[in-house]
């Protein structure tokens, strides 16, 4: 989001000051203020570009993330407790998520990140067949990797859930056009939705290394997971 404001200055006197909000995304970071000047005013037009409480919220509105139920039964069922979750939480364990409209938008979070390489993963009975039920399970079983996950969803809906500061699970629902970063560390899982059909593009480095390490014991020894506790559980 960018902010523009102006401010027409006569003489010494402020006389007037607008801003307008929007997505001037396409006009790029490189221009940050233009001056333009007349005879008797000097006009001020200056571009900001800022993570804005104004688009945060707007984010908000459009993602849905709750505590989840804990109550047994489907894990493609919402199991929504009721108890809501918002962007801001998310980001104090370091998932960072953002509503993407433009697939340029995705390209440059990919540059700033460095992440060279992408593939696209369709998730459901038709595309897998008989294993889908195996590989739905599998990715349900809690795990970290050594480096961050990034998804892009471009059809269909899933559930990332994590864990919160507090050991709980954190349900987040992902539809079309929502990104999500899981940083390196954090205990996760994933399932598709009672629709079970997920269309979604993964970001990698360099070769894709998925790697999931289970839940157990031993990982609190390990160096990526004691980082990620350290730097946003502690
Ligand atoms: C993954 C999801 C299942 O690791 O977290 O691909
Ligand atoms: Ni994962």
């Amino acid at each position: 989001m960018i902010t523009i404001s102006w401010h027409v200055i006569d003489g010494l006197n402020l006389q007037d000051q607008v801003s307008i909000w929007g997505d001037f995304s396409e006009w790029g970071t490189a221009i940050q203020s233009l001056c333009f000047l007349n005879i008797r005013h000097l006009t001020l037009f200056s571009i900001h570009h800022l993570e804005t409480p104004h688009s945060i919220a707007a984010e908000q509105l459009k993602m849905k993330a709750y505590m989840y139920d804990n109550v047994p039964g489907d894990q493609r069922l919402p199991h929504d407790s009721g108890r809501e979750v918002t962007a801001s939480d998310l980001a104090t364990i370091g998932v960072l998520y953002r509503r993407l409209a433009e697939t340029s938008e995705v390209d440059v979070l990919a540059a700033e990140r460095g992440y060279k390489n992408r593939d696209e993963i369709v998730v459901s009975p038709e595309k897998m067949g008989d294993v889908y039920e195996d590989k739905v399970k599998m990715f349900f079983n809690e795990h970290l990797h050594e480096d961050e996950e990034i998804r892009y969803i471009r059809g269909g809906q899933g559930y990332f859930d994590v864990r919160n500061k507090g050991d709980e699970w954190v349900r987040i629902q992902l539809e079309k056009d929502d990104l999500i970063i899981l940083p390196a560390g954090i205990f996760h899982r994933f399932t598709t939705d009672e629709s079970n059909y997920v269309h979604a593009m993964r970001l990698f480095k360099d070769e894709p290394k998925w790697t999931p390490l289970n839940r157990a014991p031993e990982l609190d020894g390990n160096d990526i997971r004691k980082e990620y506790v350290g730097q946003y559980l502690s």
